[in-house]
């Protein structure tokens, strides 16, 4: 079954038309799926990670508009240092149903939390990914590539 679930009031919303399969509804509700998927970015900590300076000002920067466009605040650990990547330049390469599949499979170097993320009803990772794309402004650049065990990180 193919819905257009909602009546948001910005356009935003309103371009924003989901597919969700038969029996498979949304575990959020929400005004719309925009709205759905900035509530699970929020309480999944995916700024804590993929936005430069969230964690460590308790959220208070960096603006919206500059959510989820990758860190250069590195994570070290026996893994070498990992980066959160810019997740709008993921989705802008990706299909929704990709975006899907990639969450519903991923995995990576830590600190990403694919057991969460997985565990997302497809519904609620669709509305993820309208929320990512509806966030305004330019995707920005690719996060630092990862570095192997031992490497100095530089200072973020
Ligand atoms: C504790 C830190 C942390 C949190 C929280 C986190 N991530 Fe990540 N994420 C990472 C890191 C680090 C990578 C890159 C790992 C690598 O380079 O192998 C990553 C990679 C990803 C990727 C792969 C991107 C690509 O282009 O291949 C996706 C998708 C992703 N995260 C989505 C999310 C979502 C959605 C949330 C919130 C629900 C989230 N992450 C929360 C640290 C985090």
């Amino acid at each position: 079954m193919t819905v257009a679930l909602l009546t948001g009031c910005d356009a935003v919303s309103q371009n924003t038309t989901i597919t969700v399969a038969e029996g498979e509804l949304p575990r959020t509700l929400a005004a719309s799926h925009v709205d759905a998927g900035r509530y699970l970015v929020l309480v999944g900590g995916c700024n804590d990670c993929h936005t430069p300076a969230y964690a460590r000002t308790n959220g208070a920067e960096p603006a919206e508009s500059e959510w989820l466009k990758g860190s250069t605040e590195g994570h070290t650990g026996p893994w070498g240092t990992s980066y959160g990547k810019n997740l709008r330049l993921t989705v802008a390469g990706i299909t929704e149903d990709q975006w899907v599949e990639k969450l519903s499979t991923g995995t990576s170097l830590p600190p990403m939390p694919w057991p969460g993320v997985r565990a997302m009803s497809d519904a609620d990772k669709r509305a993820v990914y309208a929320y990512i794309k509806s966030l305004p402004g330019e995707a920005g650049t690719p996060a630092p590539a990862p570095l192997p065990p031992g490497a100095t990180p530089p200072a973020a």
